[in-house]
């Protein structure tokens, strides 16, 4: 496994909007759900120690214990748990032991960052409106699995990435945050993935602190 760099993600975070961030009253309780690097998961952490997303990272759930979203919890001290798909015979029970987990950390919301499996109408419906994905897409355009490959695939010169509030239906949902991100000539899957990664992680904390203003509000629109 490699140990990712303390500095790839925390040095290339600034949070250039202080004065509007969303205000939500009550500090909030994060539950983070990684099946790869946890580049997103770091930023998420980053913006709680050290920029403005009033919020507190209390657990995160791997599908695979190899990952390096475990390895930059280890570093950054969060608890970690794994629950292995192969595990369980169903993905409703993959649910059941995620749900399990995150209500015995009483987390506020979830955040896929970066969860390689289908969730199902269990997880969903136990965490209404506070279960958020991120998509390395300008939703709609390109759901599913290889969304930078698509965008290359289809020629735009635009695309981007989201985050949004889970539905029943995969990468739809009411969207929270997006940042456009543009298509340079000599582009691959790589280096097109690294500038969105970068917008990734500055809208996924601004998205979890939208949808902690959102619920308290009351706006379920
Ligand atoms: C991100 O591009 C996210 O949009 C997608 O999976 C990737 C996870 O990256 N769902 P990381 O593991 O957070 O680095």
């Amino acid at each position: 496994m490699n140990c990712p760099n303390p500095s790839d993600v925390a040095e290339n975070l600034q949070w250039p909007w202080p004065q509007t961030w969303p205000s939500h009253r009550f500090p909030l309780r994060l539950g983070v759900m990684a099946s790869g690097e946890g580049s997103n998961f770091e930023a998420l952490v980053a913006a709680t120690r050290d920029g403005p997303l009033r919020a507190e990272v209390v657990r995160l759930v791997v599908n695979n214990a190899a990952c390096g979203a475990s390895a930059r919890a280890e570093r950054l001290g969060i608890p970690c748990q794994c629950l292995d798909h192969r595990a369980f015979p169903s993905r409703e029970d993959l649910d059941g032991a995620l749900i399990a987990a995150f209500q015995a950390a009483a987390v506020d919301l979830v955040v896929m960052a970066g969860w390689m499996r289908i969730v199902t109408p269990r997880l969903i419906e136990a965490f209404p409106d506070r279960l958020l994905n991120i998509h390395p897409s300008l939703l709609p355009s390109f759901r599913g699995l290889d969304a930078v490959g698509q965008a290359l695939a289809a020629g735009v010169c635009l695309t981007g990435c989201t985050v949004h509030l889970v539905r029943p239906e995969v990468d739809s949902g009411p969207i929270l945050a997006q940042a456009a991100v543009p298509v340079k000539c000599g582009d691959d899957a790589s280096t097109l993935a690294a500038r969105i990664h970068r917008q990734e992680h500055r809208i996924l904390p601004l998205a979890v602190a939208l949808a902690a203003q959102r619920l308290e509000s009351g706006d379920q629109g």
